[in-house]
């Protein structure tokens, strides 16, 4: 896709449609619309008027236009953004995305968008030009025929007043975001034939080498080494050996605190079936998707390899498959992770908690001061928030406060649930340290985070569980149903304003 930036003459762009942003109840005589309105020969007036465009945000209606002068659009779509005073940067993205999905099926290759975010010029460009980038991700990858082939090819953002400078930057942002979103969004719809735990290392080394970052992978006999007996005893079913992924970024200039690391850690499950404990056929085929915390940290690290914020930040991802097999570790199995606790599994299907203890231990052991894990980790998660919050829990209160704010201005929704002694409580085992559940049907998710929370030092430490928000089940105006990428943009945020 190739982008452009202007800061006037938006109807004169040498495009084939126009795009404007339009607010919940306002006018076509307001000052942005006035010459749009007239351009269109009164039609936008009449659209804003009638009963099937509200200015609610996902509301499109297209206007024909006839083309004069130095305009070559002969179209006109407005896209509607709600209410003006609660219209932040994600909305932006939304309506960009709206915007390009609908025009792409009208066979439009090239638009000029006015997303009307006039108060900051590169948040208007980069949600812009990630929105338009993430709108076009579809889930055709491996279909031999009725692909999509309709695809919007050029974006012009016109932001009034804005510094070439800006635009420039803005363009630049919006393309990594969009495109590490994407690159997350592919890994977490590969089939898990293709995607094993060495596929999964090996793409996210050939990333690191695009975009330089280090990399590292350690291997079963390394992991046996450093005692990670609780990630090991999850892959002990599967033909696929362990991977513990490592990414490193470290800024040419380094504004943090002296000592500050931050780590993000990820749960990459690339198929899970319950191990003996077997999950049920009937939705098993969903659980490819389990390694969504893993590829969302592999793609959030390319991303700030390329947005060079001044600070350093590792990735750590333990890549697992979790079966059933003769090998496979049993409920009652005990096992000793490499802090040195003990851990009774009680149930082989809560693999995800076993694997994150030994890589948010890792993680503190490389430095960290700050612990961001993700995880598709509980069915709980999904009954409390369903798709629209990720789940939050943690125990420093500002982390997870800082988190729940960028998530606001992301588009992204947070929700803390509570920790504490009372349920820490509940995962104590009769024979050992820990078990790896709690009470059946209390506090599911809960019970995840507090048994990650044993792996934890001194660290500031926040924990995800993006079960509900890593997959969508339905087709969005802005965005393909399947993997949405969630918690990039966010966690981008926090790395930006970490220094
Ligand atoms: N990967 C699942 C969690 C999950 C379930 C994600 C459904 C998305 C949809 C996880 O490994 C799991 O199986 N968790 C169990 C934990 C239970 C055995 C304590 C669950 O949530 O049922
Ligand atoms: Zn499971
Ligand atoms: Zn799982």
């Amino acid at each position: 896709m190739n982008f452009q930036g202007i800061s006037s003459n938006f109807s004169e762009a040498d495009v084939e449609a126009l795009a404007v942003a339009v607010f919940k109840g306002e006018k076509a005589s307001s000052s942005a619309l006035k010459e749009l309105d007239k351009i269109s020969g009164g039609h936008l007036s009449v659209a804003i008027k009638s009963e099937e465009f509200k200015g609610e945000s996902g509301d499109t209606a297209l206007i024909r236009i006839t083309p004069k002068g130095k305009m070559k659009a002969s179209r006109l779509l407005i896209v509607g953004v709600g209410e003006k005073k609660d219209y932040k940067a994600a909305g932006v993205s939304i309506a960009a995305g709206t915007a390009t999905r609908y025009l792409r099926k009208c066979n439009v290759k090239s638009f000029a968008l006015m997303p009307r975010y006039d108060s900051n010029a590169v948040e208007a460009v980069q949600n812009s030009v990630q929105g338009a980038i993430t709108s076009q991700f579809e889930l055709d990858k491996y279909k031999t025929k009725d692909k999509n082939n309709k695809s919007i090819s050029k974006l012009v953002v016109c932001v009034d007043g804005a510094k070439p400078g800006d635009l420039k930057n803005g363009i630049a942002r919006g393309r990594a975001i969009g495109d590490s979103m994407n690159f997350t969004r592919d890994m977490a719809n590969e089939p898990p034939n293709i995607l094993t735990p060495a596929e999964m290392a090996k793409r996210a080394q050939a990333m690191a080498t695009e975009v330089g970052l280090k990399f590292e992978v350690l291997d079963e006999a390394r992991m046996k080494k450093l005692g990670m007996g609780s990630l090991l005893s999850v892959s002990l079913g599967s033909d696929q050996p362990a991977k513990l992924i490592v990414l490193r970024y470290t800024p040419s200039k380094n504004t943090a605190k002296k000592g500050d690391l931050l780590a993000l850690v990820g749960k990459g499950i690339t198929f899970d079936t319950g191990g003996i404990s077997l999950k049920p056929g009937e939705g098993m085929d969903a659980m490819k998707y389990d390694m969504s915390g893993g590829a969302t940290v592999i793609g959030t690290m390319r991303a700030i390899a390329l947005l060079k914020p001044p600070v350093p930040v590792i990735g750590v991802i333990a890549a697992v498959e979790n079966m059933p097999d003769g090998k496979a570790s049993r409920p009652s199995d005990v096992v000793t992770a490499s802090n040195g606790k003990t851990i009774e599994i009680l149930n082989t299907d809560a693999e995800g908690r076993l694997i994150l203890a030994d890589a948010v231990a890792y993680a503190e052991k490389q430095g960290a001061t700050r612990i961001v894990d993700m995880a598709t980790l509980t069915g709980a998660v999904i009954i409390a928030l369903g798709d629209v919050n990720t789940g939050i829990m943690g125990n420093d209160q500002g982390l997870i406060d800082e988190i729940v704010a960028h998530g606001r201005d992301s588009g992204e929704g947070f929700w803390q649930l509570p920790l504490g002694m009372e349920y820490s409580k509940q995962i104590r085992s009769d024979i050992a340290d820990i078990k790896n559940i709690g009470p059946r049907g209390k506090a599911g998710t809960i019970m995840g985070a507090v048994f990650i929370q044993e792996f934890v030092d001194n660290a500031k430490w926040a924990h995800l569980d993006i079960a509900g928000t890593a997959w969508c089940d339905t087709v969005r105006p802005h965005q393909a149903k399947g993997p949405t990428g969630v918690a990039i943009r966010t966690l981008l945020r926090l790395v930006e304003n970490s220094h």
